[in-house]
C-alpha cells in the first residue's frame, strides 16, 4: 500500500464561475481505520452540478463545503482496509467518499456492492443518485398519462436522459433540449426522444419558437433542470393543469442573470393561476426510501438496454476542477464521472 493518498480541497468561495484558484490538490498521509471503519481506494467518483451549490457558504438545503476540507463526492472504490466484520478487503463499496484516492469511512455509511450486476461506476449516473433523482421525480410528480407532451433539459445528462426515457416508455411525446448539434442528435437517436432543440444562442423567445414548432399541442409536463432562457421559452406553452417539476436550474448555479427572459413576476404569477398550473419541487433525498424499488425496476431495464445511458470519464483525479467547470459550461457528454484509481 502506498503512504499517501491525495485529495482536492476547497481552496476558496467562487464568486460567479468557478476557477482552477478554487480547488487545490494536496497529500497527506494515508489514514487508517478505526473500530466499524472501512478505508477504500477510490475508482471512480462523481461530478455533478449540485457540487457548485456546496462551494457557496449561503443558505441551502445541504451544508456548504468548508475552506480547507475535501470536496464532496459520491464515488466507487474497492475496501483495502476493513476494521468491520460486515466488510471484506476486495469488496466494492459506494459512498460519499469525496474528490480523493482514499477514505476511511464508517461501515455503517458505505454500501457493498456486486460488481457482476453493472459496472461499478453504474452505482455514480444511471443506478445511482442521478437516476435515482428522474425516476423519482417522475414516478411521484408527473402524473404523465400517454399522449401528453414533455419537455426536459439537460437532455443527455444523467437526470434528464432517464427523465426522457421514462417519459417515451409511457407514451409521451418528448422533447429535450440540449446544447449544440451534437448532443441533440444523441438525444433523439440514442435516448429515443422525438425532437430536440438547441439552446444554444437562443433568447427565451426564440426558444418559444423552437419548442413551440416541437409541441403543437403545448407542454403537459415540464421537468425543470436548467431555468434561464429555457424556462423562458417554456412558460408561455405551458398547457391547462400542467406540471413544472423543479429539479435544478444549472443556468444560474453562479450567479447568472435571474431574467426568464419572457415574463415578469406578475405576470408568471397569474399565468400560474390562469393555466392551474402545479409547481413541485423535487429533492432527491426525500424519496430515498425508495432507492430499493428503483434499482429492482430500472436495474434489470439497464442490464437488457430498454434503458439507455453513456458516460464521459476524465482520466486521474488532478482533472477532477477541470472536468467540473466543463460540467458547468455543457462539456460533458452523457454522465461526468472521474477514473481516480
Ligand atoms: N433536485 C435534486 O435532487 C437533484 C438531483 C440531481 C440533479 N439535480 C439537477 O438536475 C440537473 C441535471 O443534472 P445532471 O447530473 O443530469 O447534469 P448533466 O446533464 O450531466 O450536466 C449539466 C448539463 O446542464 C446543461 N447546462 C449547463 N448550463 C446550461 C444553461 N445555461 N442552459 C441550459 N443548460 C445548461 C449542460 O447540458 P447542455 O450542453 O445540453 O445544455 C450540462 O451538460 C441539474 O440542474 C442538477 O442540479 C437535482
Amino acid at each position: 500500500m502506498t503512504e499517501t493518498m491525495k485529495h482536492i480541497t476547497l481552496a476558496s468561495r467562487p464568486t460567479g464561475f468557478p476557477t482552477q484558484d478554487n480547488f487545490k490538490l494536496e497529500e497527506a498521509p494515508m489514514p487508517t481505520p478505526g473500530e466499524g471503519e472501512v478505508l477504500v481506494a477510490v475508482k471512480y467518483m462523481s461530478l455533478d452540478p449540485y457540487m457548485r451549490g456546496r462551494m457557496d457558504d449561503g443558505p441551502s438545503y445541504a451544508a456548504p463545503v468548508p475552506v480547507g476540507a475535501t470536496m464532496e463526492a459520491g464515488a466507487v472504490g474497492e475496501v483495502i482496509a476493513s476494521n468491520d466484520p460486515k466488510f471484506a478487503v476486495g469488496d466494492h463499496a459506494f459512498g460519499m467518499f469525496g474528490w480523493t484516492t482514499h477514505s476511511v469511512a464508517k461501515a455503517s455509511m458505505v454500501r457493498k456492492m456486486n460488481p457482476d450486476t453493472a459496472p461499478i461506476q453504474t452505482a455514480l449516473g444511471v443506478l445511482g443518485m442521478p437516476g435515482f433523482t428522474a425516476w423519482a421525480g417522475m414516478t411521484a410528480y408527473s402524473k404523465m398519462k400517454a399522449g401528453e407532451t414533455l419537455v426536459v433539459g439537460a437532455a443527455t445528462g444523467p437526470v434528464g436522459s432517464m427523465v426522457g426515457q421514462l417519459a417515451k416508455q409511457a407514451g409521451l411525446r418528448v422533447i429535450g433540449v440540449a446544447g449544440g448539434e451534437e448532443k441533440c442528435k444523441l438525444a433523439v437517436e440514442t435516448f429515443g426522444f422525438d425532437a430536440c432543440v438547441d439552446h444554444r444562442g437562443k433568447d427565451a423567445r426564440a426558444m418559444r419558437d423552437a419548442l413551440s414548432a416541437e409541441c403543437p399541442d403545448g407542454i403537459d409536463i415540464y421537468f425543470e433542470n436548467v431555468g434561464g432562457a429555457t424556462l423562458g421559452g417554456v412558460i408561455p406553452l405551458l398547457n391547462l393543469h400542467a406540471r413544472v417539476i423543479i429539479c435544478g436550474m444549472i443556468a444560474w448555479y453562479s450567479g447568472e442573470s435571474d431574467e426568464t427572459g419572457s415574463m415578469d413576476l406578475q405576470k408568471l404569477w397569474r399565468y400560474s393561476l390562469v393555466k392551474r398550473l402545479t409547481i413541485q419541487g423535487l429533492l432527491q433525498t426525500d424519496h430515498v426510501a425508495r432507492f430499493g424499488e428503483f434499482l429492482r425496476e430500472i436495474g434489470p431495464k439497464v442490464a437488457n438496454g430498454e434503458i439507455v445511458h453513456i458516460e464521459d470519464v476524465a482520466e486521474g483525479l488532478e482533472t477532477a476542477p477541470e472536468a467540473f467547470m466543463g460540467l458547468l459550461k455543457g462539456r460533458n457528454m452523457g454522465k461526468l464521472v472521474v477514473k481516480v484509481g
